[in-house]
């Protein structure tokens, strides 16, 4: 027997077939591309900030939660229940998390930084150290920034307590202690795509030139690195976006993937009598804002265009919460796809809209 089809119900099924994304997540999805924000664990409990985060986010990256001075307060002991936290909520939600971050010169316990300790303990602790975490978190930690920010705004490597400071034996020898690490990383957790986290050298200059030099060496030599994180803490409108795509390019043909690890385009504000933390002073002008969003769709079109570029992450997602308040003492702020209530900025439209209309060539 057959039935007639009404034609209202066609034009409703091809209406919904059409239908735009109503979510990051949604258009990222679409295009085959993850959309990350980082998070903090305490604020997890704030409803609007679950909220956005689950109907947004495809993907979470801890902002603190698994640095030395959160997991390590203690020499002896790990502590991974801030990071947990945000590990269930990920699964719960059915996001990915990207882990954040084994080897940086920052933000150490005062135990590992006033320790004295020697080359050769040195490397046991950190050996330890990526052992256990990558371990804790195998399975369920997709990706780890196993190297944060390891050389300076020349393309020189950073003096530190890993490299030379005393370092863990490979004192004077270049890039040899971080093959170590990507060695020791890919041995705790073979399954972890492991990726080397910088900032300052995400379009074309001295820096991602030595970077991409460093990268090069690793993959000839078979060293276990499958990404680079372009951090992009962007201090205003200003963004080569071609070099940003032409860098995009040279390290992807090494068969490298690229993430975009901590977008936020920040705006000079005028800081508020006491800043409180996170704030970020008087508003700005609307202009700045559809600027911010220029550049925030730079960013997302540049990756689009390239499959071997699988990640696009911003460093959080609401201006209530953003590191640029502290970190600029307040002259700064305003950095991030949502305003202090929640609402989506201009910014967030350009995102949505450039990834659910973005190109994306076929792999
Ligand atoms: C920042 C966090 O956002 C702050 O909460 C913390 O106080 C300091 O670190 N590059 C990085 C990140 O790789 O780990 C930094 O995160 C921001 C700069």
């Amino acid at each position: 027997m057959k039935f007639p089809i009404c034609p209202r119900f066609l034009l409703l099924v091809s209406a919904l077939a059409v239908s735009p994304p109503q979510s990051l997540r949604q258009a990222a999805d679409s295009a085959g591309v993850l959309v990350g924000t980082a998070v903090r664990p305490s604020l997890l409990s704030e409803s609007a900030y679950a909220a956005t985060l689950a109907r947004e986010f495809n993907m979470v990256e801890p902002e603190d939660a698994l640095k030395w001075w959160v997991i390590r307060q203690n020499r002896d002991s790990f502590d991974f229940q801030p990071a947990d936290e945000i590990v269930r909520f990920a699964q719960a939600h059915k996001m990915k998390v990207r882990g954040h971050c084994l080897v940086w010169d920052h933000d150490h316990p005062d135990w590992l930084a006033h320790g004295h300790f020697t080359p050769p303990q040195l490397s046991q602790l950190l050996h330890e150290h990526i052992d256990r975490v990558m371990k804790h978190y195998a399975g369920q930690v997709f990706a780890w920034d196993v190297v944060n920010e390891a050389m300076d705004e020349h393309g020189k490597l950073r003096d530190s307590i890993w490299y030379n400071q005393p370092g863990i034996g490979f004192a004077g020898q270049g890039t040899t202690y971080l093959e170590q690490v990507f060695r020791w990383a890919h041995d705790a957790d073979p399954r972890a795509l492991l990726f080397f986290n910088e900032a300052e050298g995400e379009t074309l200059n001295r820096k991602s030139d030595a970077i991409y030099e460093m990268l090069k060496d690793f993959k000839h030599r078979g060293v276990p690195i499958h990404g680079v994180g372009l951090q992009l803490h962007l201090p205003g409108p200003e963004l080569d976006s071609a070099a940003l795509a032409a860098n995009i390019a040279r390290l992807t043909a090494l068969g490298l993937q690229v993430h975009i690890t901590e977008l936020d385009v920040s705006l000079p504000v005028s800081p508020p009598a006491s800043p409180p933390i996170g704030s970020a002073g008087h508003p700005v002008h609307d202009d700045d804002l559809l600027h911010q969003a220029q550049v925030y769709r730079a960013v997302v079109h540049a990756c689009l265009q390239n499959p071997g570029c699988t990640a696009i992450q911003t460093w959080g997602f609401t201006d209530k919460y953003s590191w640029i308040g502290s970190h600029s003492h307040g002259t700064r702020g305003r950095a991030l796809l949502f305003d202090q209530a929640y609402q989506p900025k201009p910014a967030y439209d350009a995102v949505l809209q450039e990834l659910s209309t973005g190109w994306r060539p076929a792999k």
